[in-house]
């Protein structure tokens, strides 16, 4: 699973060159899970593009709002149920840091979602976490938001440390391997059903790094905030998971 994060970029313009450069860069293959996740303005345009180019690429939601209601420029799970869109990422640090979202509000918006579309949630530690030794620490409370729950769908985490995100740094392969398998662990044993989540991993992700990155055993693909506003890098990245370019 490759998800693209375009946080609050892009403009119809680039939307366009990015499908024109990467439908030129990638060869398809059965078994990838693609998703972009745009700023909501541009949903129907994405949509609109991938039905008419044929495209096997799902659009998701950066974030959801808690409630639905009076809420001003918020959106909620049941437009994302009747927009018929896979996934939400949940979670992510800059939501923690610009919008001062708490882990009790990521928990109420996994239960929203639960049965709507998949949840990426993101968790990772800050770089002084995690020169304290307290990665594991950090990111079990993180996982809490999933326990109780009963999935009936598949979950999806992403670890990304915060210290990663948009730095041009990353924790080696066998930290990455690590930590991945620990969040698997965690999960399994919290949610009520023992389900293994996937789990991607985030954080200055581009075509030069992610063949080491998807080599470790315990990642199941990334989610790719700066690379994935270039179609082509974006296209080469999904190649890369694939085993279809080198
Ligand atoms: P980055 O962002 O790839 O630009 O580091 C990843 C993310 O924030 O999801």
């Amino acid at each position: 699973m490759i998800i693209a994060n375009w946080k609050c970029n892009g403009s119809k313009q680039m939307i366009s060159t990015w499908f024109a450069e990467f439908i030129e860069s990638y060869a398809p293959k059965d078994g990838s899970y693609i998703g972009i996740a745009p700023p909501m303005i541009y949903l129907e345009y994405i949509k609109r593009i991938v039905a008419e180019k044929s495209l096997k690429i799902k659009v998701g939601t950066q974030d959801l709002d808690v409630s639905n209601g009076a809420r001003t420029g918020a959106i909620s799970a049941e437009m994302i149920l009747d927009y018929e869109c896979s996934f939400s990422i949940v979670g992510h640090s800059e939501r923690m840091q610009y919008f001062n979202e708490k882990n009790s509000a990521i928990k109420e918006k996994i239960h929203k979602l639960i049965n709507v579309a998949t949840p990426i949630l993101c968790v990772g530690e800050t770089y002084e976490e995690n020169q304290n030794n307290l990665t594991e620490e950090v990111i079990s409370e993180q996982l809490r938001v999933f326990e109780g729950l009963n999935f009936k769908n598949k979950i999806v985490v992403a670890y990304e440390p915060v210290w990663a995100i948009g730095t041009g740094m990353t924790p080696s392969k066998q930290e990455i391997n690590e930590i991945h398998k620990f969040i698997k662990d965690v999960v399994q044993s919290s949610s009520v059903n023992s389900l293994i989540p996937s789990v991607l991993y985030g954080g200055s992700v581009n075509e030069e790094n992610c063949e080491n990155i998807f080599k470790s055993e315990f990642v199941d693909g990334a989610l790719i905030g700066g690379a994935s506003l270039d179609g082509s890098s974006f296209a080469k990245i999904v190649m890369s998971f694939n085993g279809s370019y080198k």
